[in-house]
């Protein structure tokens, strides 16, 4: 073959974008459920949405990056707050736009499918008081560089960025799979680069963080207000049959999360953490 015949690579980035887009679009109408929101998943979203609503002032516009299929987006316009979310995927932003629009909420939610990599197709600079992402949508992203630079773009001085993001150090998941003597699962978040995870016989390719790492591509723009662990000491929401058969240890070892997982060390520490970042 000559060069004008030679079909085009596609860049490895671009190739990963299309298959985890591909395999949240193949999961959007049932995403409610066991697979993304299962009992384990609802706690980590009440606790995110404590945080969220200590950070945001009523009123509030907002940005929510990786909207899924729009639970934490429609809350928000519900309690008065005007948002935009943002998916890569075309079916949960749909799920998001019908969410909104079922709860007559459609004049206070804008869905649009905007990847978190493609900010720059936002065209607004500086009026966003805020912006959230929930659930490790930003570990898909194949780097932060550029989020942090269209952050900085797009919120007003002194907005805030509410992220939640799958980290790297889990204790459960470490002893979990320590006791199969499952190495490689063990090392999986350690990988410096991206990872090939299952969603429904597809690929998302996903990115692990520290949070002192994820906080460093914003370090020019923004200040490190507050970071800490979610799922430091109860199970990881992939091990949800834990919860069910001992609800009252669940419940308990939450507690104990909720209380000290901002302490130095275990900040770092958890299956996500919660990061709050300032603009200057
Ligand atoms: C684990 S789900 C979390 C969804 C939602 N935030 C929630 O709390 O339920 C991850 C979401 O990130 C979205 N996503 C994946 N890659 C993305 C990207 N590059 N930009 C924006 N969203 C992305 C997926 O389509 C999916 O809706």
């Amino acid at each position: 073959m000559n060069s004008t015949t030679e079909p085009a690579e596609v860049p490895a980035t671009l190739l990963h974008l299309h298959q985890t887009r591909s395999a949240f679009d193949s999961v959007a109408a049932d995403y409610d459920g066991e697979r993304g929101n299962n009992a384990a998943i609802q706690d980590m979203r009440a606790e995110a949405w404590r945080w969220l609503d200590a950070s945001f002032a009523p009123g509030s516009h907002l940005l929510d990056l990786g909207c899924g299929t729009g639970l934490d987006a429609v809350r928000l316009a519900r309690l008065g707050h005007l948002v935009t979310a943002a998916d890569w995927s075309a079916a949960m932003v749909r799920r998001t736009f019908d969410r909104a629009r079922d709860q007559g909420l459609g004049e206070r939610v804008r869905a649009v499918n905007i990847g978190a990599h493609e900010l720059q197709r936002l065209g607004e600079t500086g009026v966003y008081d805020g912006a959230y992402s929930n659930l490790g949508a930003l570990n898909c992203l194949p780097d932060l560089n550029g989020l942090a630079r269209e952050c900085a773009r797009l919120l007003k001085p002194g907005g805030l960025l509410v992220f939640t993001v799958i980290g790297r150090i889990c204790p459960w998941e470490v002893i979990y799979y320590l006791r199969q003597r499952r190495w490689a699962r063990v090392k999986v978040r350690y990988a410096r680069g991206p990872v090939p995870v299952s969603l429904n016989q597809r690929t998302v390719w996903t990115r692990y963080y520290g949070p002192r790492e994820f906080y460093r591509p914003f370090a020019d723009w923004f200040t490190l207000e507050h970071m800490r662990g979610m799922c430091i000491f109860v199970p990881p929401p992939y091990l949800a049959s834990i919860r069910t058969r001992h609800p009252q240890w669940y419940r308990l070892l939450w507690r104990i999360d909720r209380r000290v997982a901002g302490w130095p060390l275990l900040r770092g520490l958890g299956d996500h953490f919660l990061i709050v970042m300032r603009a200057r």
